[in-house]
């Protein structure tokens, strides 16, 4: 399989627009060693033909230009994304849709229950565009072990994991978590039986979410903040990352920590915010994750499993 990251960067993207913290401010002023990225997003491929998109950013129109594949030009209005799947009802997953709405046919979109209660109620996305293109809903399952595939996608296996994690801020059940409203995913290759595991916000390694963990070839996982208080710490907000979803990397039971045992011959590092010191490729900390073997992903990083 191919995995694309179109997008490496949490909500805001980096630089955020109205952000002026040291890596924001040293990008826009050329002074830091780093990258511009935009909102977290990947996709996947079998064939290299039929794309399955992995969250729909905000920014999708700026990163389906810079990935010519996703348009092969068979036909006056043509794309290569079959399906869009959804890890959560976030802001920064799914504006990206309302772009999608010129489509030919009903989207196909892949969510759990209570993704898709958000994105009718709170967000009601899907409804927006029941008046442009249509959507076609397919309910991910998130019972044990409950492996489902797409359409128009040969070979790929896909497998939710429930993460703990909150609802949206604008979500009716924000203070009142249920299963479903933010999910992992395996990604089975069933000709060469490797897989990846995707989880851009993993707050937690719950006992259930381990095997997925261990098991993976490849995993491509949470890295929003360095510490807890990274925002906190620089006057930006008082969020700290634990509180929303998001397991930091450093420190006692941090990513590193959880990523060190594990087999997966690639550990990448995604939806990273713009606070976070490992997007300077100089830094101290970047060093720290190279000792450990730690990719930190990039716009237009390009992985073959
Ligand atoms: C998150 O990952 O926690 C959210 O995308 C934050 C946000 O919506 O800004
Ligand atoms: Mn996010
Ligand atoms: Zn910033």
């Amino acid at each position: 399989m191919r995995i694309r990251v179109l997008g490496s960067g949490a909500g805001g993207g980096f630089p955020q627009w109205n952000c002026n913290c040291p890596n924001c401010d040293g990008l826009r002023k050329g002074t830091i060693n780093a990258k511009a990225r935009t909102q977290s997003s990947i996709a996947i491929s079998g064939d290299n033909t039929n794309w399955v998109l992995f969250n729909a950013s905000p920014d999708i129109l700026t990163q389906f230009r810079g990935f010519p594949e996703l348009q092969p030009a068979r036909a006056i209005r043509d794309t290569a994304v079959r399906s869009v799947v959804l890890m959560d009802a976030q802001i920064d997953h799914t504006t990206g849709l309302l772009m999608l709405r010129e489509g030919k046919t009903p989207l196909e979109i892949y969510c759990t229950d209570m993704a898709y209660e958000d994105l009718t109620t709170g967000n009601p996305l899907l409804k927006i565009l029941e008046h442009y293109c249509g959507v076609n809903w397919h309910q991910i399952p998130t019972q044990a072990n409950n492996s489902f595939e797409i359409v128009g996608v040969e070979d790929l296996e896909f497998t939710a994991v429930p993460l703990r994690s909150k609802a949206p801020p604008y979500s009716p059940h924000r203070h009142d978590p249920h299963e479903g409203d933010n999910i992992g995913m395996r990604v089975i290759d069933t000709r060469s039986g490797k897989n990846l595991f995707y989880a851009p916000g993993l707050g937690e390694i719950e006992p259930h979410v381990r095997p997925f963990l261990e098991e993976a070839d490849c995993l491509l996982v949470d890295g929003t903040c360095w510490t807890n208080d990274e925002m906190a710490a620089q006057g930006i907000a008082n969020k700290m990352s634990l509180d929303m979803g998001h397991l930091p990397q450093s420190g006692p039971g941090g990513m590193m920590e959880v990523l060190r045992p594990l087999k997966a011959s690639r550990k990448i590092l995604i939806h990273i915010n713009n606070t976070n010191p490992i997007l300077r490729e100089d830094s101290e900390e970047r060093r720290q994750l190279e000792a450990e073997k730690i990719e930190v992903s990039y716009d237009g990083m390009d992985i073959t499993l």
